[in-house]
């Protein structure tokens, strides 16, 4: 039975009670995490938020009732326990911050009963995660879970104080919304007051980030839900958080600088870690040359090297024909893997033939300097030893090439060298490289759609000298763009914004959007820029990942209280589900679903 609180009231979190109270009579309330019946005397491990606390019931202190009562305690029933602080009699328990100290029981109340758990609330136990997410409130009670929330909360909070500082003002951007063009597909509302009518859930806050720039509000931030329909993976949720700033009057180095000020606190003030700024800054062109990837992680090498001069004539047809449709033969090394079994080699080929790599050719390099290559008997041996020179091989080394397009070599030899670094475990989590990565170019070619699509936004503005080639060559135009990567993951984005009329026009036609659907989606932005636009620049960061990499989990769900999982469904509330006809009616829905699918 649940007994009420009433005249009771909590003095100390468990690991609040320390030496400095012995004697002293204290209340604590929490859940049990262990309980354990020594006949005269009850032990039991209490928990809340901050930790663990013994309290121990002994027939000679407690009221006989009461001791009755501790006797059906069971683990995660809550309990209000009001008794005094002593030094523990029996070992202590070095693991507890409160292993000397226990709490000798005067009263009990049993605030609530609770069923048996389907997992025990302990970190590391191995359970599946369909029912840890089914039953994610039991989840979130272990202490990892506990922990990473509270550090998510600690970064929020250290954000606002730290943007207020820096004269940054928060203001709330509309959730019912238009479409917002950061490319992803949306979620959509119905409105019912206009029938056949919907909002978009924002992708993010970007066009009224830049309204109120025109506004005059100078510097803007904001940590909001966006919303992105798209796949999920372990980095990606349908719904996540922004930590979302814009900024007026200024160029690019203001906006690292500011940012790298915020992340440099952040590490210092949270994590105790000092990282140097200011960040390396990479082109997006030397980011793809050097690590097949416009997120390097630099905490090891195993640089791409192009040899496309070194096999243009050579005899082998793989490596030629990709030259002769304008691609590329490059490669890496992975130092001292020479000996590779047979079979671990395959994997890789699966692997990079996972990221549409039509195969991977190698050379290994003998102890004795002598090779074993798939390809060798093509090559002269002048070929060979220029290759293996530009890739710096040594004896025991594996050469692994790749030859294709350019996007191709590019993808398969980038995850290939994640991937080894990954088995060999060399990836070191108490590194932190951060980087900005600029110049990307400006926009992408959509075969799906055989047309131009801005790789940012369409409001990202060109490098200057680059505003002709968008009339001449739009595809090798740059964008005044910039991702900041932490070891491998894209934490954040922005770009410096077009606020030239004609730019922006001008942008609009390179990637085939009319000037009527460009107004019909955009005009209020567009209209407000006739009204007097500053020069304006912004970036976003996403909160999940930054936290992700803070507490080093290696999955988005567990910095999330209530996460979705693969197929964007919650496992808990059983969200999206059917609803009511009469509901639908309303909205002047009606629904098919097509059983196939
Ligand atoms: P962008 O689309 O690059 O830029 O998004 C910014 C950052 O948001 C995070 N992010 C995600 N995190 C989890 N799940 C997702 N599905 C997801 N999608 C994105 C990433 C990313 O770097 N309006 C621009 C910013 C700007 O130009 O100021 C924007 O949204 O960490
Ligand atoms: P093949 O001539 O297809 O038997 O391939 C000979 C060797 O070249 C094998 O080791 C293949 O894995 C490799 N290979 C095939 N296509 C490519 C490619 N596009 N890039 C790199 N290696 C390749």
């Amino acid at each position: 039975m649940a007994e009420s609180m009433k005249g009771l009231k909590r003095s100390h979190r468990c690991t609040e009670v320390s030496n400095a109270n012995l004697g002293e009579t204290v209340t604590v309330m929490g859940w049990v995490q262990k309980r354990r019946n020594l006949g005269s005397l009850i032990f039991v491990d209490l928990r809340d938020r901050s930790g663990i606390l013994q309290i121990v019931f002994d027939e000679k202190d407690v009221k006989a009732e009461g001791f009755a009562k501790a006797e059906t305690i069971r683990s995660e029933f809550v309990l209000a326990v009001v008794g005094t602080v002593e030094k523990r009699e029996g070992a202590v328990n070095e693991n507890l911050k409160t292993g000397d100290i226990e709490i000798r029981a005067k009263e009990l109340r049993i605030l609530s009963e609770a069923l048996t758990p389907p997992f025990p609330i302990e970190d590391g136990t191995p359970t599946r995660d369909e029912i840890r997410l089914k039953y994610r409130y039991l989840d979130l009670r272990k202490p990892r879970l506990q922990k990473n929330l509270k550090m998510r909360s600690d970064v929020t909070t250290l954000v606002r104080s730290f943007m207020a500082k820096e004269g940054f003002i928060e203001i709330e951007t509309p959730m019912l919304t238009k479409s917002t063009p950061e490319g992803a597909r949306d979620y959509l509302v119905p409105s019912r007051v206009h029938p056949g009518n919907f909002y978009a859930l924002p992708q993010s806050p970007q066009i009224f980030k830049q309204l109120l720039m025109c506004s005059g509000f100078d510097r803007y931030l904001q940590i909001t839900k966006c919303f992105r329909d798209e796949d999920l993976r372990a980095d990606r949720q349908p719904e996540f958080t922004q930590i979302d700033m814009e900024l007026s009057f200024v160029d690019i180095d203001d906006v690292m600088d500011v940012n790298e000020r915020l992340l440099k606190t952040l590490w210092k003030d949270i994590l105790g870690v000092d990282i140097k700024t200011p960040f390396p800054r990479m082109t997006w062109q030397e980011a793809m040359d050097r690590f097949g990837s416009d997120k390097p992680d630099t905490r090891f090498g195993m640089e791409l090297k192009d040899v496309s001069d070194i096999v243009k004539d050579c005899g082998f047809g793989v490596f030629t024909g990709a030259l002769e449709n304008g691609g590329s033969v490059r490669a890496i090394n992975a130092n001292g893997q020479g000996s590779m079994p047979r079979k671990k080699i395959d994997a890789l080929v699966d692997f990079a033939k996972g990221y549409g790599a039509k195969g991977l050719a190698y050379i290994a390099i003998n102890e004795d300097g002598s090779f074993k290559s798939s390809f060798a008997k093509f090559m002269t041996d002048d070929e060979m030893n220029k290759i293996v020179d530009r890739l710096e091989g040594k004896p025991g080394d594996l050469l692994l090439f790749a030859a294709d397009k350019n996007k191709i070599v590019y993808d398969v030899l980038g995850a290939l060298r994640l991937e080894i670094a990954k088995n060999l475990g060399i990836l070191d989590k108490n590194t932190y490289n951060f980087l900005w990565i600029t110049e990307f170019p400006l926009l992408e070619y959509s075969e799906e759609e055989q047309r131009y699509v801005a790789m940012h936004h369409p409001f990202t503005m060109p490098m200057e000298e680059d505003i002709e080639l968008l009339d001449t060559n739009p595809g090798a135009a740059r964008a005044q763009a910039y991702d900041i990567v932490l070891n491998g993951t894209e934490l954040g984005g922005g770009s410096i914004r077009i606020h030239q009329a004609d730019i922006q026009e001008k942008m609009f036609d390179v990637i085939g959007l009319s000037k009527e659907v460009a107004n019909e989606r955009f005009g209020f932005l567009l209209t407000a820029f006739k009204y007097g636009v500053p020069p304006h620049a912004g970036l976003a960061y996403g909160l999940d990942r930054l936290v992700m990499h803070m507490v080093q989990e290696d999955n988005i769900r567990d910095v999330i209280a209530f996460p979705k999982v693969k197929d964007a469904s919650c496992l808990m509330s059983e969200a999206p589900n059917v609803v009511d006809d009469k509901q639908l009616e309303e909205l002047c829905i009606k629904t098919v679903v097509n059983e196939e699918d």
